[in-house]
């Protein structure tokens, strides 16, 4: 996992080809790109439906990315040993669609993936206090999930900065992941509250070469002019 020395930009497949997944992830790999973001959607936490394990799985065996599995999936424990299996490096779960949030962490901890907890805009950071000691992560989405292209919540900077604060005064090792209308125009802030990696779905593969968009996205995260 990263050592909260460098932005780790991982881009989301939502935004990417659907027809040729396993030719964007090699093509993210040769971009120079590390992680990848699969954003799993049941239509029924979120009103869309996008991919599961059988996808994931098929993609594993042609990617040495590190597999960011996001489940906006309702009742997601009963699909983590699936996904674990599938190939995932770390698994993201929503706090509002588990009932049993720890026993959920800690199943993700066992099946051998890094373990996430994800926070819709409206709920409050305390819903990870207890669990910041066994979260490799924590996702603060910055726009209401279900859909890529959407606008940037303006609050989800302060709820990043105030995440950053707990997690240092627990000592966690837990990174903050920031997730919806990430873009180079807010990349800086993000990185300064205090966010470790960065999702980006449409700013990152609507504007191609992909290699030439990290390379942006990692200026405007040191605070190089980059424009937006
Ligand atoms: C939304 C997803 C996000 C989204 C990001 O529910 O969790 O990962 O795809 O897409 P952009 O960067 O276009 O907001
Ligand atoms: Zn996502």
């Amino acid at each position: 996992m990263n050592t909260r020395q460098d932005m780790i930009l991982s881009p989301s497949l939502l935004s990417s080809d659907f027809s040729r997944l396993a030719d964007e992830l090699a093509a993210l790999e040769a971009a120079g790109l590390k992680w990848v973001h699969w954003d799993v959607m049941d239509g029924a936490f979120v009103p869309n439906i996008t991919f599961g394990a059988p996808v994931i799985k098929a993609c594993r065996k042609k990617s040495g990315l590190f597999f960011d599995v996001h489940l906006m999936i309702d009742n997601p424990g009963r699909y983590v040993g699936e996904f674990a299996r599938a190939g995932a490096d770390l698994i993201c779960v929503h706090a509002e669609a588990e009932t049993h949030l720890e026993r959920t962490v800690s199943l993700i901890r066992t099946c051998g993936a890094k373990a996430a907890v994800a926070l819709n805009p409206h709920t409050p950071l305390d819903v990870v206090e207890y669990l910041l000691p066994q979260l490799d992560m924590v996702l603060v989405m910055s726009v209401n999930p279900g859909f890529g292209g959407q606008s940037f919540i303006p609050f989800s900077t302060d709820k990043v900065r105030r995440l950053k604060s707990m997690i240092d005064a627990c000592g966690s090792a837990a990174l903050i992941q920031v997730d919806g209308g990430v873009s180079l125009a807010n990349t800086r802030e993000l990185v300064q509250a205090g966010a470790d990696v960065l999702v980006s779905g449409s700013a990152f593969f609507g504007a191609p070469p992909l290699d030439e968009r990290l390379r942006l996205f990692q200026a405007a995260a040191r605070g190089e002019d980059v424009g937006s």
